[in-house]
């Protein structure tokens, strides 16, 4: 028989139809922080159609292999002109009340017309973020796949347009237990290009990654840059400047990595004072452009200091989400969000549980919020499996290497509620020691759990931390609110403590008694009893109840959440704010 052509028959007895796609993985390995840089936008509506068996890949749609040697037309599974579109960026869920709940694999299609570049020029594509694995064609080549829901990446493509080109991207979100976070959250599982696609032009050699920081010495004197170049010329001279410190500084690159260190006394970023300073970085042909804040965050003790100065981080806890937009906020919502915290008298936020889309900590370094960023090492990781560490890592990798110039982001944490164990501890204190590896200039934290038992705070993680991240849930899973003290007294702490969760539910609008479950009044009553304990804690330094606004929840089926959680101090919609903002707003502004 005649070998069947690769994209029928074929494709229905290969089992493992991804092995194909396992290489190239794109990683932080090749993360290119493209600063304020200007991008062409390749956001707007792109065809597609969910592919809950993965017949694009397996049947190898991308090659649009529409007929045989002799032009015999095949009756192909797919028409991608045909399809239906959505909006990038965009979570599938919220454009289809028929793809709300689903998870698998989906097809994005669009096409692609780009003027021809200059001579020697450089192409990327730039992805903000897909949920969670995506795989990415161009006209029917791959170029690659990149796992992890919250990270960006980029993708060389010079070399590989042409006048009109063809881009095709799988994106799958299926839950499983080998991915970081697991099969089990407590979220919503939003699935897509869920955050802003762009193609990037720069110089043959071009500046990869800058990182732009003062020297954490006490001085707020001294600010260190670091350059990485990616082309030829890997030898040569890079020029810094930061006209409104009146820094104009040529420094050597050698072998594709160059750093200098600038005496300058900038009025120093702080929530009260965020000045952000215009910041170039010329090298060759390319200029590499951010803004950028200037300041100091460091532990002393069981102190946090932020340019010198104590500082206690009364925040507020927030996923990323909005009833309109699920994952993918627009800058209205993220400025939202950042007024009605401090609205609340915040002046820090703990994004939770993942990395939140980066116009958020530029969005903070603009109005001056303090923020706590994570990866999502999430309740029970598969800590003894190495390819799931290389994917926790990647993400983490991927986190500093995208907000490290953001002044906001003052803590980065390695995870949420994980049990302790011997494998837990060793992958999460790798993760601490990742963080410190890439950037020595900000705390590394994680949210740890209580050892109920005596109840004390105990986490064995806490030896690698610098700041210690508990969450507790005193009046609500644990009712007995007289341990809650004891948890403190049982405590015995050399470092500061951020209080990242505790909280209650409560259906917005609906009052009862104070001890009646999913009234106002009762989480109004256990936040009046935290507050009353915590407001006299020495070593907490920190704050972030849980959570700034109702979220979507599938585990949450109770007839009054409705797969929400109702943990908010407002509702889903932000429209409605329940009594206990006004506790939280009444301590803070005690302060
Ligand atoms: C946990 C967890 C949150 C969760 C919350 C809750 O602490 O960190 O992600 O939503 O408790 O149970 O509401």
């Amino acid at each position: 028989m005649n070998a069947e052509p690769a994209n029928f028959s074929a494709n229905i007895h290969r089992v493992d139809y991804l092995a194909p796609y396992a290489e190239p993985c794109v990683d932080a390995t090749s993360f290119i922080d493209p600063g304020a840089r200007v991008c062409e936008s390749l956001d707007g509506d792109w065809r597609f159609a969910i592919d809950p068996y993965d017949a694009c890949l397996r049947a190898r749609w991308f090659e649009e292999n529409y007929c045989d040697e002799d032009g015999r037309a095949y009756p192909v599974d797919f028409s991608f002109d045909e399809w239906g579109t959505i909006p990038v960026p965009s979570c599938w869920n919220l454009q289809d009340p028929q793809w709300y709940w689903y998870e698998g694999s989906a097809v994005y299609v669009r096409d692609v017309d780009v003027a021809p570049g200059a001579p020697g020029e450089r192409v990327f594509l730039l992805f903000g973020a897909a949920s969670y694995a995506a795989y990415v064609f161009l006209n029917g080549e791959y170029l690659g796949w990149h796992q992890g829901a919250s990270t960006p990446f980029q993708i060389e493509v010079t070399g590989r347009l042409c006048e009109k080109n063809r881009l095709l991207v799988v994106v799958n979100n299926s839950r499983r237990p080998d991915r970081v976070p697991t099969d089990n959250t407590d979220w919503f599982n939003y699935g897509g290009l869920h955050r802003s696609v762009s193609l990037m032009r720069v110089p043959s050699c071009f500046i990869r990654t800058a990182s732009v920081a003062l020297v954490p010495d006490r001085t707020f004197s001294t600010i260190a840059v670091t350059v990485e170049v990616d082309g030829m010329d890997l030898d040569g001279s890079a020029h810094l400047s930061i006209p409104d410190l009146g820094c104009e500084q040529a420094f050597d690159v050698v072998g594709g990595v160059g750093t200098v260190e600038v005496d300058a006394s900038p009025s120093l970023w702080s929530p009260e004072n965020p000045r952000l300073y215009d910041v170039w970085i010329r090298y060759g042909e390319d200029e590499w452009h951010d803004r950028i804040g200037f300041r100091e965050i460091r532990v002393e003790g069981s102190t946090i200091l932020l340019n010198g100065a104590p500082v206690f981080l009364a925040g507020v806890s927030q996923h990323e989400e909005s009833v309109a937009h699920g994952r993918t906020l627009s800058e209205a919502e993220i400025r939202e969000n950042f007024s009605i915290a401090k609205q609340m008298g915040c002046v820090y936020m703990r994004l939770a549980h993942y990395p939140h889309n980066g116009l958020a900590a530029r969005v903070a370094d603009e109005v001056g919020i303090l923020l706590w960023e994570e990866v999502p090492v999430y309740w029970a990781i598969l800590f003894d499996d190495e390819s799931v560490f290389a994917d926790a890592e990647n993400q983490l990798r991927e986190l500093i290497l995208r907000d490290r110039n953001r002044a906001s982001v003052i803590i980065w944490s390695v995870g949420n509620e994980n049990a302790d164990s011997d494998a837990r501890l060793s992958f999460m204190s790798r993760l601490v020691d990742t963080c410190r590896v890439l950037d020595s200039t900000r705390p590394v934290s994680a949210a740890c759990l209580v050892d109920p038992t005596v109840p004390a705070i105990a986490d064995r993680l806490a030896a690698h931390l610098d700041i210690i991240g508990v969450n507790e849930y005193y009046g609500w899973y644990e009712p007995d609110f007289s341990k809650l003290p004891l948890l403190f007294s049982n405590s015995h702490l050399d470092k500061p403590v951020i209080i990242c969760e505790f909280g209650a539910d409560a259906v917005a609008g609906l009052r009862g008694d104070a001890d009646e479950m999913f009234t106002e009044d009762h989480q109004l009553s256990i936040y009046a009893r935290q507050i009353e304990v915590l407001r006299d804690i020495t070593y907490i330094q920190g704050v972030s109840p849980w959570i700034l606004y109702d979220f979507r929840c599938p585990r949450r089926t109770h007839h009054l959440q409705g797969y929400y959680n109702r943990k908010g101090l407002l509702s889903a919609d932000k429209t409605h704010r329940k009594l206990a903002f006004d506790a939280m707003r009444a301590w803070y502004e005690s302060m």
